[in-house]
């Protein structure tokens, strides 16, 4: 990785600053879990609606497989230079928080789930420990294309909670559990693309052009994993009215703007290019 040392933890700093005041409990008022199951909510709750929220459920809870490949990019030990080994205990702060928030992310959804009586317990038990199991590999142990990979998920997965929030206005506990994820996705989102931006200000036009063409391949996480994921995808978008997952480009757009306007050397590659690759991106 060729951002300093002292930049990145400066912006692991900045993140931390934030995010630990933004903390919020599972256990929170907003959430009567004993009454979710007797409310209107449920009366209202579609089964669209529902099986988004499982989905996303199955998503978030992969939580272990994706702090397992981190850790495995970013070792502390004796098989990397001592510089780096400094460098990714820094990363690990970050690491660390980020994946308590999205550990936090798919309990709420499953505690939402299990408290609406309209799912078997035992069957969503069942199928937690069936995708928990899969193996995840990171898309990329390029550092620079993971950080871009990851910028696109969260953006993506943030605008799917927004846009899941507005479709289900009739659901105000759920409506409480997306407001409080989409806020936490725009954090991890702002993080990564700064980190990007750090990235491209280092590394320079050669950067932009390999990002360029790592937009083919990119995919939302589980894509490759989750048992049915194209119906289950289907699904998501039918509960989320006004979806679309070409929006979340628009947050490279921005990075690759300010980088732009901070490089004269970067006019060899205009934005239009990033815009020509956006249809390559299926999610499904
Ligand atoms: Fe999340
Ligand atoms: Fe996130």
């Amino acid at each position: 990785m060729s951002i300093p040392t002292e930049q990145i933890i400066s912006l692991i700093h900045r993140y931390l600053k934030t995010s630990d005041t933004k903390a919020w409990s599972r256990f929170d008022d907003a959430f009567d879990w004993p009454n979710l199951s007797k409310s209107e909510e449920i009366q209202r709750l579609t089964d669209v609606q529902l099986a988004a929220v499982r989905t996303s459920l199955m998503i978030e809870d992969h939580i272990p497989g994706y702090a397992t490949e981190y850790f495995r990019l970013f070792p502390v030990d004796d098989t990397v230079p001592k510089d780096a080994a400094w460098r990714n205990r820094n990363m690990l702060h970050f690491v660390f928080q980020w994946c308590a928030e999205e550990d936090r992310h798919a309990h709420v959804f499953e505690t939402y789930l299990r408290a609406t009586g309209r799912v078997d317990q035992e069957d969503l038990t069942r199928e937690m420990i069936h995708e928990g199991a899969k193996k995840y590999h990171a898309p990329s142990d390029h550092f620079s294309l993971l950080f871009t990979y990851t910028m696109l998920q969260e953006k993506a997965t943030q605008l799917y909670y927004q846009m899941l929030y507005r479709s289900v206005e009739e659901a105000p506990v759920l409506r409480e559990v997306l407001k409080r994820l989409f806020q936490d996705e725009a954090r991890h989102c702002s993080y990564f693309s700064d980190l990007v931006l750090l990235d491209l200000r280092s590394q320079g036009d050669e950067l932009v052009a390999k990002i360029k063409t790592a937009l083919d391949s990119f995919a939302m996480p589980m894509a490759d994993l989750l048992d049915n994921y194209k119906r289950q995808a289907i699904t998501m978008i039918r509960a989320a009215r006004g979806y679309d997952h070409r929006s979340a480009f628009s947050q490279l757009d921005e990075i690759i703007r300010r980088y732009t306007e901070s490089s004269a050397r970067s006019a060899a590659y205009p934005l239009e290019d990033f815009f020509t690759a956006v249809p390559n991106f299926n999610p499904s």
